[in-house]
């Protein structure tokens, strides 16, 4: 049984300690997504009190998806963009346990953060991922466009330049 929610900040505080299990089992798995190895999940603390917090004013939606009272998966919209792009919505850090993967969590995550994007107005959402990792292969399957490539742009964990692809998705408000 698979429960995809949107969090309050609150909820976000409550369920920290998972959201760090999931955050340090992807770096270590060697996912880019912001962090070098090591890293653990009191290293992932921080990170996560900050997106509570930019829940808390509105700036950021955080959805998870649940399996047996535990998250294991989670996704980010940052909603707060520039007045002259308040259309726009970022979408950022899906991330699944590797424990969890192949069982269509990032689907489901991605399409409630779409519908949640849409219910606040947004019409395009945007994002980028390292080039040749296996969320590239799967923005496609989502419906995402593929912009194009920007090379250099951030380090694998272990370390070396790693490139970004870029996708965006309209989406109807
Ligand atoms: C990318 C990631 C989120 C996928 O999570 P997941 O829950 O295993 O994905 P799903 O099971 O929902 O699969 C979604 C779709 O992608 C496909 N897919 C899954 N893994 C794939 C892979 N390695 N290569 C190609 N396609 C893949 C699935 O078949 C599915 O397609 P379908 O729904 O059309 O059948 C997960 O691998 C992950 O957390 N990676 C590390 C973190 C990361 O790199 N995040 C991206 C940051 S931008």
């Amino acid at each position: 049984m698979i429960d995809i929610h949107l969090l309050s900040a609150a909820e976000a505080r409550a369920v920290s300690a998972d959201l760090c299990e999931v955050l340090a089992d992807c770096v270590n798995g060697g996912a880019s997504v912001g962090f070098m190895q090591p890293y653990g999940t009191a290293d992932a603390l921080p990170y996560w009190q900050g997106v509570a917090d930019s829940v808390e004013t509105g700036a950021t939606l955080l959805l998870v998806a649940v399996i047996e009272a535990k998250v294991v998966g989670t996704v980010q919209v940052g909603a707060a963009q520039m007045p002259n792009q308040p259309h726009r919505g970022d979408l950022k850090k899906l991330l699944v346990h590797r424990s969890a993967r192949g069982k269509g969590l990032a689907r489901l995550l991605m399409e409630a953060a779409e519908r949640e994007a849409a219910r606040r107005g947004k019409t395009l959402l945007v994002l980028d991922t390292a080039t040749g990792s296996d969320a590239e292969a799967i923005y496609p399957r989502l419906g995402w466009e593929r912009v194009g490539v920007i090379p250099d742009y951030a380090m694998w964990p272990q370390g070396g330049l790693c490139d970004t692809t870029v996708f965006y998705k309209r989406i109807a408000a």
